[in-house]
């Protein structure tokens, strides 16, 4: 994940003891006791990952807790992501105010239904992707694109947002990509960013991507 992100950026990728790794009681507690195996693992491989990065920024030991909305709660003077995906977890944190927000995500590279789609994309963004016939992992990069969208908006916003309210043009070349906002939300949204810029990478089995808001 490193290699979509900016130096300052502190970036731990899982390796597979950290999905056995250990959590911290504080931590422990915002994990229900009803999880099943494979959400234990991906929850403790991302606080495993979160604080190991945390400590490469000088901040040590310290639990990584979660808001009711599910987002971490990262300790003061950081902010940071975390994302999992079969077999894959990574998190990333850097110091604030010098970075507003960092966002992350990873996704399989499956083909996604028709209507799944069309739940994720806009019309127009359906028709880019048509125009790419047997390069079916593009839907999969707009879904990761604008999740990290919403894991920047949340945190700097306090809102939901909706997968249509960001319109997403890629620039395949150069591996990069800008989510605007939909005016209508900005409207009711003030002070929100209307634009974020971020970069992806399309593997054979896993699609990556991130973004940073600076200061
Ligand atoms: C929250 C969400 C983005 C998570 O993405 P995902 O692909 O399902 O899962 P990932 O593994 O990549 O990320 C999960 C992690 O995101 C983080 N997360 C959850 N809610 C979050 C929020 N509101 N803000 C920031 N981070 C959040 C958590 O760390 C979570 O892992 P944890 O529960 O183990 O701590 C997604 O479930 C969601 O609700 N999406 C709908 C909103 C949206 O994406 N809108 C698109 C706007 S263009």
């Amino acid at each position: 994940m490193d290699d979509l992100l900016p130096g300052f950026v502190a970036v731990e990728v899982a390796a597979d003891a950290d999905f056995e790794g250990e959590l911290l009681p504080a931590e422990a507690a915002h994990l229900s006791p009803r999880a099943v195996a494979s959400r234990r693992r991906e929850f403790t491989a991302g606080r495993v990952c979160a604080r190991r990065a945390l400590g490469r920024l000088g901040v040590l030991g310290h639990p990584l807790t979660s808001a009711e909305n599910r987002a971490p709660v990262w300790p003061g003077g950081t902010t940071g992501s975390i994302t999992h995906t079969a077999g894959y977890c990574a998190a990333a944190v850097a110091r604030t105010p010098q970075v507003r927000a960092v966002g992350i995500d990873a996704e399989r590279r499956t083909i996604l239904p028709a209507n799944v789609r069309a739940s994720i994309c806009l019309p127009e963004e359906l028709d880019w992707c048509a125009r790419r016939p047997g390069e079916d992992w593009w839907p999969a990069v707009h879904f990761s694109a604008k999740e990290v969208v919403y894991k920047l908006w949340s945190p700097l916003v306090g809102t939901w947002l909706d997968f249509h309210e960001a319109r997403l043009t890629l620039d395949v070349e150069a591996g990069t990509w800008t989510a605007r906002i939909d005016p209508r939300k900005l409207d009711k949204s003030p002070g929100a960013p209307a634009r974020f810029d971020g970069r992806f990478h399309v593997a054979p089995d896993l699609v990556r991507s991130a973004a940073v808001v600076p200061a």
